[in-house]
């Protein structure tokens, strides 16, 4: 069959490729025939052609996986990512959003023509409209250790540091691109509705599952980490060639049904 998804070859690179949906992102990657190089603070255990012990809160770790990686990239995907809670507010925005931004502007240059960023953001990061002026500021903040400081000042942090982290991706990935398209290089996230993973085993060790099951999709399933894996693989590879600047939902109609007043609003997706 034709290489109609394009990754026969192509570099990639990965965060989170040691469980949940980066490892299922990583397992189709290689059976793509992609060159996988998987970047994660635990053990990857698929046999991809590099894996880097990095975490993604530390500067001069990601720096030090950075040296390592490849001097061309066909495409970053950006799948490591922790729960808050049990994970508190700062570590979890300096994990989900402030290091995976390091790693990809450090990266852009080295991506080439025709080549992409996906990420996962979540359901939580869909309120992200009603605080953009918030989100834009911090970002505004520009670098690593600019948006650690103002994070680190009394008062700074937002209470539910995991909502902003991924409200932050949203954001993030819809102001690159356009300078992106420029050199025909396409960002998307994707936003999954809860996932049975090791995620949602921290998570639900402080919120009862029955909480969490308010935002599963109207036949009440939580995703297996495959179905998100699959998601991020297409929505990278050459059959969404002119898909950019998209936080895709992959939630089977849960934004839909709040669109459509269908079910109550708690995260104020607008
Ligand atoms: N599970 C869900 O319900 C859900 C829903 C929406 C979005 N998400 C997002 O999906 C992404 C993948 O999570 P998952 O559900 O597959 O969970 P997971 O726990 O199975 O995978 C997360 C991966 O990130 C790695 N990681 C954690 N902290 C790290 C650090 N400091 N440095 C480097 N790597 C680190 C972990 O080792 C693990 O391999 C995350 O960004 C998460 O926020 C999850």
């Amino acid at each position: 069959m034709a290489d109609v998804l394009g990754y026969q070859g192509k570099v990639c690179v990965i965060t989170g490729a040691a469980s949940g949906m980066g490892a299922a992102a990583t397992e189709l990657l290689l059976q793509l025939g992609a060159e996988v190089h998987a970047l994660d603070i635990g053990d990857v255990k698929a046999p991809v052609k590099q894996a880097i012990h990095t975490n993604m809160m530390d500067k001069a770790s990601v720096d030090a996986a950075i040296e390592q990686l490849p001097a061309e990239i066909d495409v970053l995907f950006n799948c490591a990512g922790v729960p808050s809670p049990p994970t508190p507010a700062l570590e979890t925005i300096l994990i989900n959003f402030v290091g995976l931004r390091h790693l990809t502007d450090a990266l852009l240059p080295r991506i080439r023509g025709g080549g992409a960023i996906a990420s996962i953001s979540s359901t939580a990061g869909m309120g992200w409209k009603a605080n953009l002026e918030n989100v834009k500021a911090f970002l505004e903040l520009g670098s690593f250790d600019a948006a650690e400081s103002w994070l680190r000042e009394d008062g700074n942090c937002p209470g539910d540091g995991y909502g902003f982290s991924k409200q932050a991706l949203i954001v993030y990935t819809q102001t690159l691109a356009g300078e992106l398209a420029k050199r025909e290089i396409r960002i998307n996230c994707i936003s999954p509705s809860p996932t049975d993973s090791n995620f949602m085993t921290e998570l639900t060790k402080t919120i009862p599952k029955d909480a969490i099951t308010g935002f599963a999709p109207a036949h009440g399933r939580f995703a297996p980490p495959e179905e998100m894996g699959k998601a991020l693989v297409m929505l990278a590879s050459d059959l969404a060639s002119f898909v950019s600047g998209v936080n895709l939902p992959v939630d089977y109609g849960y934004c839909g049904e709040v669109a459509m007043g269908q079910r109550d609003n708690p995260m104020n997706i607008q």
